[in-house]
């Protein structure tokens, strides 16, 4: 099978060939189908950033991009997900880009051994890797590297599918991962990754700085009265008086949506440390480069001809 559904699949290897390839795309690299392809993006989940990069990067790759909306789809009419992709693969589709609310709603897909090819653009809480891959891309082009770099993740990493696959690849990098936030959203499980500390410490001495969006649509209702915005602003968000004591060196990431004042100062999201929009660039390249090497893995096109 050629899908991408987990940071889990993706060794060093994997991931520097990906942003070699993404850098080839963004340096202007095409590609030739050797037969007509066809792309369907099914998102049940709202997405702005992660569907448009995808739609972008297919039509860039001269792949056709057949469209679907859930809400006029037969899955309103009971129709599984599973049945939905066998039906469009029995009408041409190669290559299906789902983004769901379930976590790991892929793993029954995977096992139908369909041809279909799936590329996962975030689970629920579960992983985001397409996220992940652009991440590293522009910690790279901001390092050159990844050893030793220390690298804190910041705000609702229980919610957080982009913090999972971030720190499952940075780990296998050799960055050094830390998190913050408030205890309660930091489950046990990711203290594999890194250990949990304050957002004073990680403005003190991370290299990158990275921030994540409150995800309100996965809070119990207990947790959503108890929230209040400009409080977490104060005490787990990247102020204007935190900024003034980063390095020189250190860039500030978001995969977005930004919640402008809670999780960030408004004005630091353009702030000369900022790369939140160089990563939405560099979303589009990536997703080339991850549709490219399925396609290729596929023969699907040409040979890449990348160099050394
Ligand atoms: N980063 C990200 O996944 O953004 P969207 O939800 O807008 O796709």
């Amino acid at each position: 099978r050629h899908d991408l559904v987990s940071a889990q699949q993706l060794d060093t290897e994997a991931v520097l060939h990906q942003i070699k390839l993404a850098t080839a795309f963004q340096n202007g690299l095409q590609i030739k189908l050797r037969r007509p392809v066809y792309a369907m993006n099914l998102f049940f989940e709202n997405s702005t950033r992660t569907h448009t990069s995808f739609e972008m990067a297919e039509q860039r790759l001269g792949i056709g991009v057949i469209g679907f909306q859930a809400s006029d789809s037969s899955m309103t009419k009971g129709e599984s997900l599973l049945d939905t992709l066998k039906t469009i693969q029995a009408i041409g589709v190669d290559l299906a880009v789902i983004r769901h609310s379930k976590n790991a709603y892929y793993e029954p897909i995977l096992a139908e051994q369909l041809t279909l090819s799936l590329i996962n653009a975030g689970d629920g809480s579960g992983e985001h890797p397409s996220q992940s891959l652009l991440d590293m891309m522009t910690i790279n082009q901001a390092f050159g590297h990844f050893s030793g770099l220390k690298v804190g993740i910041i705000g609702d990493i229980a919610h957080s599918r982009v913090a999972r696959s971030n720190a499952e690849l940075l780990t296998k990098l050799g960055a050094r991962v830390a998190f913050a936030g408030p205890d309660s959203w930091f489950p046990v499980e990711f203290s594999q990754f890194g250990p949990h500390v304050t957002v004073d410490e990680i403005v003190d001495q991370a290299d990158v700085v990275m921030l994540l969006r409150v995800q309100h649509e996965r809070l119990s209702t207990e947790m959503e009265e108890g929230f209040n915005a400009s409080e977490y602003h104060e005490r787990f968000g990247l102020t204007a008086e935190r900024v003034e004591r980063l390095q020189p060196q250190t860039i500030i990431m978001h995969p977005g949506p930004v919640n402008r004042g809670v999780e960030i100062d408004s004005d630091l999201v353009e702030s000369p440390h900022s790369r939140i929009f160089q990563q939405m660039s560099n979303g589009m390249y990536m997703r080339m480069a991850i549709i490219a090497d399925i396609l290729s893995a596929k023969n699907l096109i040409e040979p890449i001809e990348l160099g050394v």
